[in-house]
């Protein structure tokens, strides 16, 4: 069973919907902890209601980002950690992190990437008057939303719609794929240590 750490800074709502995934056995793994930077972030709410171990840390303004991730990196190892989720986690991830799991990192971002990274991709693509926006799924490397796309769906942007219509749709199509998609990845490196397992 491959356990990971899901990091999330704000409401979590994704958050709530890959745990129902996998009280649901649709996500065939185990949330070994939240991972929250945000000491009033609701998701923390959340995690304790379906009594989710969580750590909450804070970055320190002096800290620097590595002093700060090796600490994580420590905490998550205690966790037996092998892959992390993010869902709205808002801090940009340094070597540090990177490197303790290498391509065992996934980010959904709320446009159809390379379009609109950043902190508000559905309020850019919004402005911008463009018909068509979306989520993106993707392994995280050292850039900000970039890293190789593991999937993506578009949404029409409609001329006569709100805003508030549009963050509705968005949060709902990433709440029904983002647990398929994380399903499938935690399936394959599932696979790849079982493989490294009898090679070694
Ligand atoms: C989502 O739109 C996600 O795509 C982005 O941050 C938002 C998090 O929302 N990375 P929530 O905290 O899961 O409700």
């Amino acid at each position: 069973m491959m356990r990971f750490s899901i990091f999330a800074s704000g409401t979590g709502s994704n958050f709530e919907a890959i745990v129902q995934a996998v009280d649901d056995g649709v996500i065939n793994g185990e949330i070994a902890c939240l991972f929250c930077d945000v000491a009033d972030a609701y998701v923390i709410e959340r995690a304790k209601k379906h009594h989710i171990p969580y750590i909450l840390l804070e970055k320190k303004s002096k800290e620097t980002k590595k002093k700060y991730e090796k600490k994580i990196v420590g905490l998550l190892d205690a966790y037996e950690v092998t892959c992390i989720i993010l869902a709205g986690y808002m801090k940009i991830l340094g070597p540090t992190l990177l490197q303790s799991f290498p391509q065992r990192i996934v980010n959904i971002h709320p446009s159809l990437l390379p379009e609109f990274p950043g902190k508000q991709g559905i309020l850019d693509a919004y402005q911008a008057g463009v018909k068509k926006t979306g989520i993106t799924i993707h392994l995280v490397d050292n850039g900000i939303d970039t890293g190789p796309i593991m999937y993506q769906e578009s949404l029409p942007i409609y001329p006569t719609g709100t805003l508030e219509e549009l963050e509705e749709r968005v949060h709902q199509l990433e709440h029904s794929v983002y647990p398929k998609i994380i399903a499938k990845f935690l399936e394959g490196e599932r696979e790849n240590d079982d493989k490294k397992a009898s090679v070694d």
